[in-house]
């Protein structure tokens, strides 16, 4: 049985009296990992660490300095990555191929924002006040408190912990009690990249007690989080309380939108890619899939065909397509929102049930399921269900999909299947969510914005302008020339 420590001031650290709690191996339903059960003195000392190391040796080092170090974390999560990427999928039930190629990637993370550390400039504003010189400074906002969520640990951290480095933060991280090896395992390499210590630290334990002490802390000045609408509208009121920054990254119900123009087979994949990958459990699942009436039954045809030969079995083996459902909760869920799906009177034409598998103990897995005649206001089309569950909604023409497309409290993504050009740039107008895709899915990287609008969240991760999140503009006035003048008016 492995056993975690929790990592502040770049010491390992059992929690109080030794207290751990177990982690699971989703396909095989064993505990496999004992993780420190952390505590609110174990947040104040992982603060106080971030403090320390910001107002030390890393508030002290060059921006170039900074981000060589980030350069150098990148190569070694290269050289860890199938390691953690194995860790992961131990811990999470989701395909080798998909945790794999994310601990990989997210290399890409420390080196774009490794090499954004030092152009992060102020400006020298030409003021209509004579004789006074102003510049802006661009400053890191301070200790970071980032919560992640079972479904990718170490991409979700990379998104928000690459920016907050470059811009010069520091870190306190409470990955997801589901989830909190991957983030362990990680964490131990800063040292060997040459971060000082202190400037991350993990703490690790429930999103009650843990992570709502770190959002409570008064050293924490910005709370990074993903997950539930829920559980983030929760951190929001908190975070009010310390009028901290915050970024959210929640939810969606992401419709998929499929013209009758569009090309048939790519489309079907997409929607797969959609809603099976990962098992349903990305925050950019498609799934609603929003099919022009004419188009319906041909495309359900070949929808079913391909679903319903998708592999399910060990996570861990190349020709799995479907893993088990990441945590018991989880999968009640999954199977809760099935039963609310009939109530509502969807129509199932896959799935629906629970699947035995060969080889593990096959507990958590759920067939990929597919409803049709789901109407947009019912509560299958409207929650988030976060499983391998697809709704199918028709529509007449383009301003019928805009208005079914916008109408949930989420907005995160939007797929559009369309060979018209012009419709491409209206949807992609019209669409009231933070990422369009046209003609693909589940595209995502280093380089560009991410995040959503309305109940997705506040904030954009990734790509230049995420490196402001962490960032707050300083505004100096020297005079330059020196003079008495009247106290008692503004200059
Ligand atoms: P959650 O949102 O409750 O948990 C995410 C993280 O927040 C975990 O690290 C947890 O420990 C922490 N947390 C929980 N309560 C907290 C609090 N009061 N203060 C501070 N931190 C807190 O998600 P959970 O319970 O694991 O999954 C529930 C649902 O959330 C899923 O069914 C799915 O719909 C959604 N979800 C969305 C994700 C996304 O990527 N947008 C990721 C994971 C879950
Ligand atoms: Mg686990």
């Amino acid at each position: 049985m492995k056993q975690y420590d929790m990592y502040v001031g770049g010491q390992d650290r059992a929690a109080d009296g030794g207290r751990t709690f177990d982690t699971e191996n989703p396909f095989t339903g064993e505990v496999w990992a004992k993780i420190a059960h952390g505590d609110r003195a174990d947040v104040d000392a992982a603060v106080t660490a971030a403090r320390g190391a910001l107002e030390g040796e890393w508030g002290a080092m060059t921006a170039s300095a900074r981000g060589r170090a980030m350069t150098r974390l990148a190569d070694l999560i290269e050289q860890h990555a199938p390691a953690l990427g194995e860790t992961e999928v131990r811990d999470n039930g989701k395909l080798l191929a998909e945790m794999g190629g994310q601990t990989r990637y997210i290399a890409e993370w420390y080196r774009y924002f490794g090499g954004l550390a030092d152009k992060i400039q102020g400006t020298v504003i030409p003021t209509d006040k004579p004789a006074i010189f102003n510049y802006t400074r661009r400053e890191p906002v301070g200790v970071v408190g980032m919560i992640t969520p079972w479904n990718s640990p170490l991409l979700l951290l990379a998104w928000k912990l690459a920016p907050a480095l470059a811009a010069g933060c520091t870190a306190v991280v409470k990955p997801s009690e589901f989830t909190s090896a991957s983030t362990l395992e990680f964490v131990r390499l800063f040292k060997e990249a040459g971060f000082p210590d202190g400037v991350v630290n993990v703490v690790t334990g429930f999103g009650a007690d843990v992570g709502a002490a770190l959002v409570e802390h008064p050293g924490v000045s910005k709370v990074a989080f993903t997950g539930s609408d829920l559980t983030g509208q929760k951190i929001y009121e908190t975070a009010a309380r310390g009028l901290k920054h915050v970024s959210l990254e929640l939810g969606g119900k992401s419709p998929n939108i499929v013209f009758e123009d569009a090309d048939m087979e790519a489309a079907v994949m997409g929607a797969i890619s959609g809603i099976f990958a990962a098992t349903g459990q990305t925050c950019i699942a498609g799934s609603r899939l929003l099919l022009q009436r004419s188009i319906m039954e041909r495309f359900q045809e070949r929808l079913i065909e391909v679903a319903g030969a998708a592999k399910m079995g060990d996570p861990m083996s190349p020709d799995t397509h479907v893993g088990p459902i990441t945590t018991p909760p989880q999968y009640r869920k999954v199977l809760e929102y099935i039963d609310i799906a009939r109530k509502e009177g969807a129509r199932c034409i896959l799935g629906g049930e629970p699947a035995r598998v060969e080889g593990g103990t096959g507990d958590l897995f759920v067939k990929p399921t597919i409803f049709t005649d789901v109407r947009n206001d019912m509560r299958i089309a409207q929650e988030e269900v976060f499983g391998p569950i697809l709704s199918i909604i028709p529509f007449d023409d383009e301003a019928d999909a805009i208005r079914i497309a916008n109408d949930v409290d989420f907005g995160l993504a939007a797929g559009v299947w369309t060979s018209d050009i012009g419709r491409a740039f209206r949807m992609a107008e019209k669409l009231d969510v933070g990422t369009v895709w046209v003609n693909t899915y589940r595209a995502v990287s280093y380089t560009s914005p991410f995040g959503g609008t309305k109940r997705s969240g506040i904030g954009r991760e990734s790509g230049m302008e995420s490196v402001y999140e962490f960032l707050q503009t300083k505004s100096v006035w020297i005079a330059t020339e020196t003079s008495a003048s009247n106290p008692f008016v503004m200059r």
